[in-house]
């Protein structure tokens, strides 16, 4: 006998894999070129050059033992003290390698941070729209998934749903900016309240209620004046996972942090607790060559300026064409509202075109779809006309 939790995670593919694998099939079937795959978020440029620079250099400067073998558990301390003093630097908070624990992306950082919080009875609350794999990494680590609803206009935090879903078995308040699936960017007016908000009713309860910030996206702004301000300099007990799958188009090589605030109260409980979670769970010693890589290039980011002209090239478009959108700050997704009740049915409709998108559904929010605009800026000129076809076809034009 199998787990069946485990079974049931395995068997089936997310509906973002589904729609990623009918597209390469359609793809063999019409050409690739006819067929208009907006389904994932795998980054379209490719990393910046001083990656591939800082994997020759560590491989022609480091003794092979010395650079293929273990690190520290929660990862080499150089690195560590870097990527920290970066932190410090770029962000106004005071981070030292001691704070940081080295994990494989994203996904590594937040099972870790659940796991290591996670007592019986426990609650996180994450606000919808929000990343699919979260109910599972909350699921799995014993806790219970709570969903609040973001404001439907700006689609940031409701805090009075908020208020109401914050319970006594509330551990977390769990963040996400630039934000997946809406690309809107969290700042300061939004952290100050969220902050404001998590004090009361920590204090109200006599125990820390975390805000876990996960920010794979965080450099990914397009305009000017929208800054990503770290959550650390709004609220002491924040836990910051960070990934450099995006910012570097490193998505496979599984790399990014867990930052512990070091104004936390139980500042050296949970850090420990981190370095348990990661130890039961695998996660040690995020991959050595990798870690060496971030060092180099924490901060940087790979062309962004194509992302940028693919949001305002399809943002533009389609409000245009009578579509009622999210203007995303960040990220390389378009939050869009379907042009009816049922986003799976708007979905089903896109793709008679062969333009494929996901419902909102997937992210806790019906009656929208995202379409993941992280592909060749050619691909999207080439779907606009068939968005506009599919526009009239509801009447919006
Ligand atoms: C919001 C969000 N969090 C976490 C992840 C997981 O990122 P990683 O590839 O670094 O594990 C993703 C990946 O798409 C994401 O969109």
């Amino acid at each position: 006998m199998v787990n069946e939790n485990m079974y049931g995670l395995g068997s089936k593919r997310s509906s973002i894999r589904e729609i990623f694998e009918y597209a390469k099939a359609r793809s063999k079937e019409i050409g690739a070129e006819h067929v208009f795959d907006f389904s994932i978020g795998n980054p379209s440029v490719p990393a910046p050059k001083a990656v591939n620079q800082a994997i020759v250099d560590a491989v022609n400067h480091t003794p092979s033992v010395a650079l293929h073998g273990y690190t520290s558990a929660q990862g080499d301390k150089g690195v560590r003290d870097t990527i920290a003093a970066n932190y410090t630097r770029r962000f106004g908070v005071q981070l030292s390698g001691d704070d940081l624990y080295m994990t494989c992306g994203a996904a590594a950082s937040l099972t870790i941070t659940f796991h290591a919080l996670q007592n019986q009875g426990d609650e996180f609350i994450t606000f919808a729209p929000y990343f699919a794999e979260y109910k599972v990494f909350v699921e799995n680590s014993g806790a219970k998934f709570v969903v609040a609803p973001s404001d439907a206009k700006t689609m940031l935090p409701d805090f009075s749903a908020l208020e109401r879903a914050i319970t006594p078995q509330t551990k977390g308040v769990l963040i996400n900016s630039p934000n997946n699936p809406s690309g809107v960017v969290y700042g300061e007016k939004t952290l100050q309240a969220l902050a404001a908000l998590l004090r009361k009713k920590s204090a109200e309860y006599g125990k820390p209620i975390y805000l876990i910030s996960d920010e794979p996206y965080r450099e990914l702004v397009y305009d000017e004046n929208t800054q990503v301000p770290s959550p650390m300099a709004y609220y002491d007990d924040t836990i910051v996972c960070y990934s450099y799958s995006k910012s570097l188009s490193l998505p496979g090589e599984r790399i990014g942090y867990i930052a512990v605030s070091p104004k936390a109260q139980e500042r050296d409980r949970v850090y420990a607790a981190v370095c348990g979670a990661g130890r039961a769970l695998g996660f040690v010693c995020a991959p050595a060559l990798f870690q060496r890589v971030a060092a180099v290039c924490d901060g940087m980011t790979s062309d962004i300026s194509v992302y940028k002209r693919n949001r305002d090239l399809l943002y533009n478009a389609l409000t245009a064409y009578g579509f009622t959108c999210i203007y995303p700050d960040g990220a390389f997704y378009l939050f869009m509202k379907a042009a009816e009740k049922d986003a799976k049915a708007f979905c089903a409709k896109a793709r008679k075109y062969e333009l494929l998108m996901v419902a909102g559904d997937d992210f806790g929010c019906e009656g929208w779809v995202r379409i993941a605009y992280c592909v060749e800026t050619e691909r999207i000129q080439n779907a606009l006309p068939l968005f506009e076809k599919l526009a009239k076809e509801y009447g919006l034009i």
